[in-house]
């Protein structure tokens, strides 16, 4: 009979229960326990989310059937919290990004490696099936030689001076923001799919809102409850609300990235232009069934989400026939797929198909570069 894996999850504010519904649609997989900041928040979030079991961190990771653990917090946690587990000896998912430091996931990767155990980071992002559809193209010589990339991840949740955020919070967040939240995606999706690795980097970063008003009482990512003017307190912000970074990569192409998070309209808006020597590729996670491929001597293509028009490598990510939209909360699903399947094996994958914690590593290193060229105002290598 197949053991099922044990999983507790750590943070229950707006990812946490996305990795939860996420894991409920795996096989051979039970979340038995969530873990909040206190006993008594976590009990009101395991009853409301229907889980047996809540603890604070410290007493979950003393319960030896727990086999993996998945890192939902804001950032500033993330590594301690990572260490932690990987000491108890259990498996981890971790969120992005996967420290606030380089020394921090340099620690990470290194301590990872030595036990063997499974870790991920959650750059689920990846697992939109036009997304790694893309991947196979270029793999297969269908986008040729890539000539340039344009990249723009847009969302409109910071855009009042009112919206307020732990992510506003350098000491929480790290020093970056934009970059680190919502680039970390488009980055890693930038090098996943062509192949290519960003050499060079030159930023530029706007903070448009240079004071916030800060909700006195605390609320959660995206829980849009109103206050009135009594519940702020005005406080300086230094971190980015936008970022423009011109890219140089390792076969000589260029590129370049945008991303906003005060930009009205677009809710959470990833696209990405690839041109190449083939044909050029487009994918909007907004519109996350489609994928345009541009031709120049016949007309264009736009491939929708089908598990018998996808290439045969992606079709594992495909849980529905075309037509049925898949979205958001599968991409998780897809990944975790991945993961518990190195977890059902007992040790990291020698050649992972999930983004690790190497990967998360990855992002801190080019995100720090990005921060470093943008307090020079000049191009900085990675
Ligand atoms: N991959 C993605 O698409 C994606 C999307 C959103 C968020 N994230 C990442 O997930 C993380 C959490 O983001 P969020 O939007 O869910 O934040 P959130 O503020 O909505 O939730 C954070 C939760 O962590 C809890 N928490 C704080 N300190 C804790 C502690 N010491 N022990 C246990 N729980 C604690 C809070 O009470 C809260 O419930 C961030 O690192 C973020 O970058 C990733």
């Amino acid at each position: 009979m197949t053991q099922t894996i044990k999983a507790a999850i750590v943070g229950t504010g707006f990812i946490g229960p996305a990795h939860l519904e996420a894991l409920r649609r795996i096989p051979n997989v039970e979340v038995v326990a969530l873990v909040e900041v206190n006993q008594a928040l976590a009990d009101e979030k395991a009853k409301l989310l229907g889980i047996s079991r809540a603890y604070i961190f410290e007493d979950m990771l003393k319960q030896s059937d727990i086999d993996v653990v998945h890192i939902c917090t804001p950032n500033f946690l993330h590594f301690s919290q990572a260490k932690a587990v990987l000491e108890a000896e259990k498996h981890v998912v971790c969120e992005k990004p996967l420290a606030i430091s380089l020394e921090e996931a340099e620690e990470l990767v290194r301590l990872a490696k030595a036990t063997g155990l499974v870790n991920a980071v959650h750059f689920n992002l990846r697992y939109y099936p036009m997304v790694r559809q893309m991947k196979v193209m270029r793999e297969k010589g269908e986008l040729g030689e890539v000539y340039s990339i344009m990249g723009s991840y847009l969302q409109d949740w910071l855009f009042l001076q009112t919206d307020y955020n732990w992510r506003l919070e350098p000491d929480k967040s790290g020093e970056s923001r934009a970059i680190a939240d919502i680039g970390s995606h488009l980055l890693d999706i930038t090098e996943y799919v062509t192949g290519l690795k960003i050499t060079e980097v030159m930023a530029d970063f706007s903070t448009v809102h240079k004071t916030r008003l800060k909700p006195l009482k605390t609320i959660e990512t995206y829980s849009g409850k109103m206050l009135t003017p009594a519940d702020y307190q005005e406080v300086s912000i230094n971190t980015e609300d936008h970022a423009t970074v011109l890219l140089r990569f390792d076969n000589g192409s260029k590129g370049s990235i945008t991303v906003s998070q005060v930009n009205a309209g677009r809710k959470n808006r990833l696209n990405i232009e690839i041109a190449g020597s083939v044909s050029a590729f487009e994918f909007n996670s907004e519109r996350p069934n489609e994928l345009w491929i541009g031709k120049r001597e016949k007309a264009n293509e736009q491939l929708m989400k089908d598990p018998s028009l996808v290439h045969r490598e992606v079709s594992s990510l495909v849980s529905f026939p075309g037509g049925h939209n898949e979205g958001f909360p599968d991409t998780s699903k897809q990944l975790f797929k991945e993961v518990y399947a190195a977890i059902a094996a007992g040790k990291q994958s020698e050649h992972p198909s999930y983004p690790t914690f190497a990967d998360g590593l990855r992002e801190l290193l080019i995100g720090e570069r990005i921060v470093e060229s943008n307090k020079k105002q000049a191009w900085v290598s990675i």
